[in-house]
């Protein structure tokens, strides 16, 4: 039946309905094979009008509609003067499919509103939807957003949340009915809501049950809502929220949503979240080349910039096996600490007299990149580009603005602004043998008002990218690291900008084993910066064994932010051990499929398999106390299971073992067992104390 269109992913099926108002996705899940008659499925599936209710059933459509009765919350609201065209009702024009692209337009001359909707699906689930007004007045627009029909039984949700140094939460809801919702108001993606949202059928797990996975690639502000209407259906939606009175389009303007990303497997989390991984790695911005080892020199010096000093650090680094050398905040303007400077992008005379050139020189004379720290959307009050401009910094007319650590945002849509940064940006880039740009952003974005007045998140979220897109084109060998306060801009958006994230500030091992396993969900591991810091954490005050940081942070874009000058020959020597491992692994641990397992509370398992399965690595992590001594045997899913694999331990400097009188034989002698039998029965870790972690490795002998 021609007003069903059928979309086929690797493992997925998408069904959508053209006939109705807005495109309706029918069928989201599992493949429905190749001889599917799909003209069967509306009777065999359609809901019947019932006693008490209306007349027609509203679809769950991509933009479901209030007028057409849909009792949930509208996919689009808005209004014209005095409140009109608030409820439109759509009709389809037309639609077109282009490989696995289907373009639907709708209208509604009645409101004048032209909805154009993008359903594509490959490696995600990816729809996007714009309003156009056609209209012959203006029309405010106060919320689009696209939705995504679930079945009852994705009766459980997992959702994140997070705070500063402690990111990507993973919280399990039962969801029997009702809604729950996730909203950012930050104007940056957040510590607290990442976007990011699972559904699945009660107790899924890593490998078993249904998933279906939802995210807004967004870097402002944003909704999710997760609803199971008293009729029984469920769905999920996101979009931007706006601030009242943030759109407003003129005649002939339009409106286009953030792509909706979505993911789904009939085997659980790990194997849905392949897709989010495919999905980046398929991008034209995903870097190729192998991931440099990198030295921040954050931790290391916070401040204190000096020359010789940095030049010593870079010495220790080189020998330690680092390739990339990032110099982080302090380096310009009058920045000897967070209360001025922000905003004035030109190289300290007073730190730096004879500008970044020798330190530069230095770096790259030891065969390592040099990489810069950058804050560009923000200004200090204590600044001269705020002495000069105080009118770019986004705040409310009539109102003292609202300071975070000690700074302001800098209106970007503003084209003074906007051309003042980029030509800034792109002198420094210019003029310095400059490879790497950690861009930061360390204020949400609050009251925020437009030139206009009106709210400017939205437009600054735009001027962002732009400025990004921009400084991109020009120096298109220069890779750039999304940071806001550590993990407050994850997304796929600003990742389509950036080749790496800040995942947290919190270098801590622990603390990192749950955040990092959190944003593997949405990222792939050479995307996800993880840094070896000090013994002594700076977040936390823990102190852990090299082992235990290096193996957390072993999987991901690794880097050192320690000062390092200060090691023994040992502890250098270990940590130079530690890069050479990292480095062994490092093609197989970019480029495979990230697999978790599920395990007791106390542990936290992990690991990277191959695609084609013929070699994997995998840490197994205690994180607290257990409640039984001995670990349970590890169950390895996902492997070919007719295969023999060598298992053998990969040994950690420092590594350090719990209170066992023997550990297993085959942590010395290695082991060979199927893929079937790591799946079925597993193998037994070793007894470890608290805060520390084993690494082994997988090899197919057959
Ligand atoms: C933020 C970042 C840190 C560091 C500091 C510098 O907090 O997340 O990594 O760059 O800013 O001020």
């Amino acid at each position: 039946m021609s007003d069903l269109v059928h979309l086929r992913g690797a493992d997925v099926d998408v069904v959508v309905d053209v006939s109705t108002g807005l495109p309706t996705i029918v069928h989201w899940g599992l493949p429905l094979g190749d001889t599917v008659d799909l003209s069967a499925m509306s009777s065999a599936m359609n809901r019947t009008p019932v006693a008490g209710g209306m007349g027609e059933i509203a679809p769950i459509s991509v933009v479901p509609m209030h007028a057409d009765g849909f009792p949930g919350r509208p996919g689009l609201a808005g209004r014209r003067g005095g409140g009109r065209a608030w409820a439109p009702r759509f009709t389809p024009v037309r639609h077109d499919l282009d490989g696995h692209v289907l373009s639907v337009e709708s209208h509604d001359p009645e409101a004048g509103l032209d909805l154009s909707t993008i359903i594509s699906l490959d490696d995600v689930l990816t729809v996007t939807v714009m309003v156009t007004n056609v209209g012959s007045r203006r029309y405010s627009l106060d919320a689009l957003t696209v939705t995504l029909p679930l079945p009852v039984e994705a009766d459980e949700l997992l959702t994140f949340d997070g705070r500063w140094a402690r990111e990507m939460q993973p919280v399990r809801t039962s969801w029997p009915h009702g809604a729950v919702v996730s909203e950012n108001r930050r104007g940056r993606t957040s510590h607290e809501h990442p976007p990011l949202v699972f559904a699945g059928r009660h107790g899924f797990g890593e490998w078993q049950g249904e998933v279906w996975g939802a995210h807004v690639a967004w870097s402002g502000n944003h909704t999710m809502l997760a609803e199971r209407l008293a009729d029984g259906r469920r769905y999920l939606q996101g979009g931007e929220l706006l601030h009242p009175g943030e759109i407003v389009l003129e005649v002939g303007e339009f409106y286009r949503t953030p792509s909706l990303v979505a993911v789904y497997s009939d085997g659980g989390l790990t194997p849905a979240t392949w897709g989010f991984h495919r999905s980046l790695r398929r991008s034209p911005t995903h870097p190729s080349s192998a991931r440099p080892v990198l030295l921040n020199t954050w931790e290391a010096v916070y401040f204190r910039h000096d020359t010789d000093a940095l030049c010593e650090l870079a010495d220790t680094a080189a020998e330690i096996g680092v390739e990339r050398f990032v110099l982080d905040d302090g380096w310009f303007g009058s920045r000897r600490d967070d209360t001025s400077g922000l905003g004035d992008w030109w190289v300290s005379s007073e730190v730096y007299p004879d500008g970044l050139g020798p330190l530069i020189d230095h770096v790259t004379g030891l065969g390592m990149e040099f990489g810069i720290w950058v804050e560009p959307e923000m200004v200090n009050p204590d600044s001269d580009l705020f002495r000069a401009h105080p009118d770019w910094a986004l705040t409310t007319d009539g109102y003292e603005p609202v300071l975070g650590r000690n700074q302001l945002v800098l209106d970007l849509a503003n084209p003074a602004a906007f051309d003042h940064v980029l030509a800034a940006l792109d002198a420094l880039l210019r003029d310095h043998e400059i490879s790497y740009v950690k861009w930061d952003m360390n204020r949400d974005h609050v009251q925020g008002s437009g030139s206009n007045g009106a709210a400017g998140t939205h437009d600054q979220t735009l001027a962002l990218y732009a400025l990004l897109d921009e400084l991109r084109a020009r120096h298109p060998s220069v890779e750039f690291e999304s940071c806001a306060s550590g993990g407050g801009r994850i997304d796929h958006e600003i990742l389509q900008r950036t080749e790496r994230v800040w995942t947290s500030d919190c270098n801590d091992a622990l603390e990192r084993q749950t955040i990092q396993r959190g944003a593997s969900m949405l990222i792939p591991p050479e995307m996800t910066g993880a840094h070896i810091g000090p013994t002594r954490s700076h977040t936390t005050a823990r102190v852990h064994t090299l082992a235990f940081r290096v193996a957390t942070a072993m999987f991901c874009h690794v880097g050192i932010e320690w000062n390092v000058t200060r090691l023994d020959d040992t502890e250098r020597a270990e940590l130079a051990e530690a890069v050479a491992l990292h480095k062994r692994f490092r093609p197989l641990l970019h480029s495979g499929d990230t697999v978790r397992f599920d395990t007791e509370p106390a542990y936290c398992a992990h690991g990277v398999y191959a695609a084609d399965r013929s070699e994997g690595i995998v840490s197994f992590a205690q994180l607290t106390t257990a409640p039984s001594l001995t670990p349970p045997a590890l169950r390895l899913p996902g492997l070919e299971p007719d295969r023999l694999y060598r298992i053998e331990h990969v040994r950690l400097p420092r590594e350090r073992w719990g209170l066992a009188g023997s550990q297993p034989q085959w942590l010395t002698d290695g082991v060979e067992l199927t893929g079937r039998q790591l799946a079925a029965h597993g193998i037994r870790p070793p007894v470890l104390h608290p805060e520390s972690a084993v690494l082994f490795a997988l090899t197919a002998t057959t």
